[in-house]
């Protein structure tokens, strides 16, 4: 079995990180091509590097631009690519620009697509994400979610047929990076200077275009966070960076700390030494989740639901409705003591997927 796997920006590398492990003992193909979504080095090389993925075999080179263009790039670059390649399947992961250009020149040449992390869904439509999940899902032949919630939604979009349960491969990765952290296997992260790992401090990050793209919800949420009471490690993304000085916002006022994004092990380390995690991305929801931290989310809505479960996560949309302190003490609250289950898998989500590809085509 051949297999091309289309990534592109940070999150899809670290599902791509297990996925490439999984197919690594096996006599498949795996053929990786990255569409250059992402170029920083700190949300592209960092990840092959750190999280051992071999380096792409194909590198489109895409960069950034307005949805419409970057998809569009992407699309027409993809094209003589797969069109070379021919695989049995075109693996497509999440819900960014690439995600979609991928599952749309492989279907548009009749190859078989394959959607992992199919069937989330926020139900906002102003988002781009869901854009792209939506679409991706109703394009692609196989649907491989990560939960039962995942499975309900595309049963509901009349894709049952199409869908397989897979779990999801964060929980792989996540878990073989943190017992390494935890055996002391990893230098400690690289957090901003004047951060004291010694001390209690939270871990934030905001990238959604829904939260840097407006100059007053932009200035109102780094206001809430240099209000908290404890230092505030911000891993500031180059989107962040980027809105915020185009806004003239300051970001390195009161409780923020301002460093660069972390590589993968870095990041697990810096969630496990904190006392919580405030955020708007999925990812570090759910690896907040994994590490038993308090995530508390800057969003209307989640795509991982499960994690609300047990006050482990608690949504936030606006931070000022709240009153500075009951902000804080959402944003400071303890770790609860609910147990958290399993919803997300087992840890070999990305075995699963290679075998339910390979069976697809027997
Ligand atoms: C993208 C995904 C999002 C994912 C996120 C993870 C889409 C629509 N969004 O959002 O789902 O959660 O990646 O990070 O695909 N930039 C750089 N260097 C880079 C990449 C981006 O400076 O390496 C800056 C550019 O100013 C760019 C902006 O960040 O315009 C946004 O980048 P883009 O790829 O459009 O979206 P992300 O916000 O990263």
């Amino acid at each position: 079995m051949k297999v091309v796997s289309i990534v592109g920006a940070r999150p899809q590398l670290v599902k791509l990180a297990p996925i490439a492990g999984a197919f690594a003992g096996t006599g498949h193909q795996h053929v990786i091509v990255h569409t250059g979504q992402h170029y920083d080095a700190d949300l592209s090389d960092v990840f092959f590097t750190g999280l051992g993925i071999p380096a792409p075999d194909v590198h489109l080179g895409i960069g950034s631009g307005s949805h419409g263009a970057q998809t569009g790039q992407a699309l027409a670059a993809l094209d003589p690519v797969l069109a070379a390649e021919r695989p049995d399947w075109v693996l497509v992961y999440g819900d960014t620009n690439s995600t979609l250009a991928g599952a749309l020149s492989a279907v548009k040449q009749h190859l078989r697509v394959a959607h992992l992390e199919a069937g989330l869904r926020s139900y906002n439509r102003r988002m781009p994400e869901e854009h792209n999940r939506v679409l991706t899902d109703h394009a692609a032949d196989l649907l491989l979610a990560p939960t039962e919630e995942a499975m309900r939604h595309l049963a509901g979009e009349g894709l049952a047929d199409r869908s397989v349960l897979v779990g999801d491969v964060m929980v792989d990765v996540c878990r073989t990076v943190r017992d390494t952290v935890l055996a002391g296997g990893q230098p400690p992260p690289d957090l901003p200077e004047e951060i004291d790992r010694a001390e209690p401090y939270l871990v934030a990050t905001l990238h959604r275009a829904e939260n840097t793209d407006d100059p007053d919800r932009l200035a109102a949420l780094v206001d809430a966070l240099a209000g908290l009471p404890l230092p505030v490690a911000l891993l500031a993304h180059p989107r962040l960076r980027a809105r915020a000085e185009e806004h003239g916002v300051k970001l390195d006022r009161g409780a923020l700390r301002v460093g660069r994004p972390l590589p993968y092990a870095g990041m697990v380390a810096a969630v496990l030494g904190s006392a919580g995690v405030v955020t708007d991305s999925g990812g570090l929801q759910k690896e907040a989740y994994l590490l038993a931290r308090p995530c508390t989310t800057v969003r209307a809505q989640t795509e991982w639901p499960e994690t609300l479960d047990g006050d482990w996560n608690r949504l936030v949309p606006d931070p000022h409705d709240l009153g500075a302190a009951n902000w804080a003490a959402i944003a400071t609250r303890s770790a609860p003591t609910a147990s958290r289950g399993e919803p997300y898998g087992d840890g070999r989500a990305a075995q699963r997927v290679v075998r339910v590809l390979a069976d697809a085509l027997a």
